[in-house]
Formats: structure tokens, sequence, C-alpha cells
């Protein structure tokens, strides 16, 4: 079976993997910044690429302890979206590899790794038995919040998606208005856990029927005015609660939403969610009671795929690679991936 070594580095997280072809995950290693960005209540991007650059080789050079890179058939790293500066130095560093041993670099759209990540499994998981398509896709993550029907691998058609703030961003600045730090959405999910969901109203937006597309602008901004009006005495003494509510509110969006398309496409029975905040804990569970109660097939990735990773990126690279040089029977197709647009600059 063909294996890939995979890059991601389109934010803050340094990721490298090495997958084989049927989603089997050999190794995921990744190196976080939170506490770089920490005291700037966000992601700084010339700090990401900056600290990209010092962790990714010594994690290449980790992972090559353990596997061998005449093994390795193919090269992926995430070519778009992401910050610039942090994509060029994934990009740069597997371009060179790639050159280097003569193999194909393929590109990887983030979102489509994330689309795939139910797919992966490991020695801790289950072998994930494969989602037939056609499928409805829900990624929810720091910078996306998308729905998608998914036809076949490379068919996605964008059903609807948040016109503001992404789902991730919504719990990421809801932490810093009431005093946690960057990244919220882990914290908001842990600290609701012992928080009273119903003690504090927040609106839903977007309820009219029909509607697939998402809002959490109003929300934060809702949360932003209870929380001025109330003292840092109050907010402290009810933090787990305001947690909680506001948790919720951004919870019942999603299931809304995931309800409404259920109704609109009633010939679809598999949904997935992924992304960072499918890694919410009231989220997952919510899903999973919304599926059953739907008689729909709910795909979620284990934990550790949901929230950024390369392995999701290798997978995707990986059945991409297989599709097209099944049709074309030639892997120097793959010349093209290292054109000047192969970041996307260009779109
Ligand atoms: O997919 P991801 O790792 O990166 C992007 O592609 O953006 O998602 C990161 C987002 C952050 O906003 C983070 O706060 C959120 O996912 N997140 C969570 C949880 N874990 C990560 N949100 C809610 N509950 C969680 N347990
Ligand atoms: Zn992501």
């Amino acid at each position: 079976m063909r294996k890939v070594l995979a890059v991601e580095t389109s934010c803050d997280d340094t990721c490298v993997s090495v997958v084989r072809e049927d989603g089997y995950v050999e190794l995921s290693l990744s190196q976080n910044q939170d506490s770089v960005h920490k005291p700037f209540g966000g992601i700084v991007p010339e700090q990401a690429s900056r600290n990209h650059s010092f962790h990714l080789l010594p994690l290449i050079e980790q992972a090559l302890k353990k596997i061998s890179i005449d093994d390795i058939s193919v090269y992926a790293v995430t070519n778009r979206p992401g910050l610039l500066g942090s994509l060029l130095v994934g990009y740069t560093c597997l371009k060179t590899l790639a050159l280097l041993h003569k193999k194909p670099l393929i590109g990887v759209n983030h979102i489509e790794g994330h689309i795939l990540s139910p797919g992966l499994y490991d020695d801790q998981s289950e072998l994930n038995s494969h989602q037939d398509e056609p499928y409805i896709c829900l990624v929810v993550s720091g910078g996306h919040t998308h729905l998608f029907k998914v036809e076949g691998l490379t068919q996605y058609e964008l059903l609807g998606q948040t016109l503001d703030d992404a789902a991730g961003e919504a719990f990421d600045k809801f932490s810093v208005l009431i005093g946690l730090s960057y990244p919220g959405g882990p914290q908001i999910d842990r600290m609701s856990q012992s928080g009273n969901p119903k003690k504090f109203s927040f609106p839903i937006a977007l309820k009219k029927k029909g509607n697939l597309n998402f809002s959490f602008s109003g929300l934060k901004n809702s949360a932003r005015l209870k929380i001025g009006s109330l003292s840092k005495k109050q907010i402290e003494e009810n933090r787990h609660s305001l947690c909680a509510s506001y948790q919720e509110a951004i919870v019942n969006q999603i299931i809304f939403k995931l309800n409404e398309c259920a109704i609109q496409y009633p010939e679809y029975k598999n949904f997935s969610i992924v992304g960072g905040v499918s890694a919410n804990t009231r989220l997952r569970l919510r899903c999973e009671e919304w599926a059953q109660k739907n008689n729909i097939q709910m795909r979620i990735p284990p934990l550790r795929y949901c929230t950024d990773n390369a392995a999701m990126i290798g997978y995707a690279g990986l059945r991409r690679f297989l599709q097209d040089s099944s049709r074309l029977h030639n892997d120097s197709c793959y010349a093209h991936h290292l054109d000047d647009d192969f970041i996307g600059l260009k779109s």
C-alpha cells in the first residue's frame, strides 16, 4: 500500500504525518504554538510562520526516524486556504523533499482535508468504515463554517456557510470576553461541563425555514452586552453557566441547520461533522442524539483528527493522487502542482 508524508502549516500548528492509502495513520506529530499567541488573544501571522520554520524540520526528522523515506510514494502539503507566510514554510520544505526524492507533490485544500478526516483510523481506533457518497458534511473550525453536499472525491457543493464569524471564532472571541485565554473552544468546553446551559439566554440567528447559512456575530454582540451588564464578581460566580449557555446557543444553531438540511434533502441519510469545533463534547453528544432520532448515520472523526493535523492532508492528497493517476496513468502530471499558483496567489 502506498504511503504519503504530509505537512500542514496553514495556521498555528506545525503538523507532520505519514498515512497509508486506506486511511491508517502510521504517525501523526504536531507542535502547537498556543503559548506564543496566548498573550495576543489570537494568532499573530508573522510569529506563526517563524515558529513553523523553527519546528518543521525537527518534526520531519522525528518522523523519518520511524519511517524510511524510501517507503514514501507521495508528498502532500496544505496549499490553501491559510496564512500565506505559514503556507509557504510547509510548501517550500515539501517541494524541496519531493524534488530531491523525485516523487510527486500534491497540494491539498485544508477544507478538503477536514472533509475526509472521518476516514482516518489508527491503533487506538476501530477501522473507520468508508462513508458512502453522497453525504452531507458540516465543517466547523476556527476559520470555516461550511455545509457541503459531497457527491464524490473532489465533488463538493456548498449548501450554506457563515455570513460572518466561524463557529470556532465565536468560541475564541467569547473566551476573550470572559477573561479566558486563547484558544477558547477547549476551555469553554471544559468549563461548560459544570455550568447551567439554561441560566442565560442567547439568540439563535437565521431561524428562517430553509436557510442553510449560519451567523454568529449577533450571538457574540449579545454576549458582549450581557457581560458588560455584569459586575466582575457576577462574571466570576457565573463563569461556568455563561460558558454553558453560550456554548448551547452555538450548538443549537448547528443542530437547527443540520435539521433544516435533512428536511431539504431527505434522500441524504449520511452526515458528518468535522473540524476543530467537532471536538466539542456537547456538540458531539447533541449531534449523535439528533442523528439517532432522525435515523441518520453520523460520522465524527476521533478527537485527535478534529483539530488541525497533517494526517487528514496526507489522506486527502493520496486519495486525489490515486484517483488522478488511475485516470492519467502518468505520475509526471503532478508537475503542474509545482507551478506559480500552487499556494493560490491567483485565486
Ligand atoms: O480545525 P481547527 O483546528 O483549525 C482551523 O482550521 O481553524 O479549529 C480550531 C478551532 C478553534 O477556534 C478552537 O477554539 C476550536 O476549533 N475548538 C473547539 C474545541 N476544540 C477546538 N471548540 C469548541 N470545543 C472544543 N472542544
Ligand atoms: Zn482546520
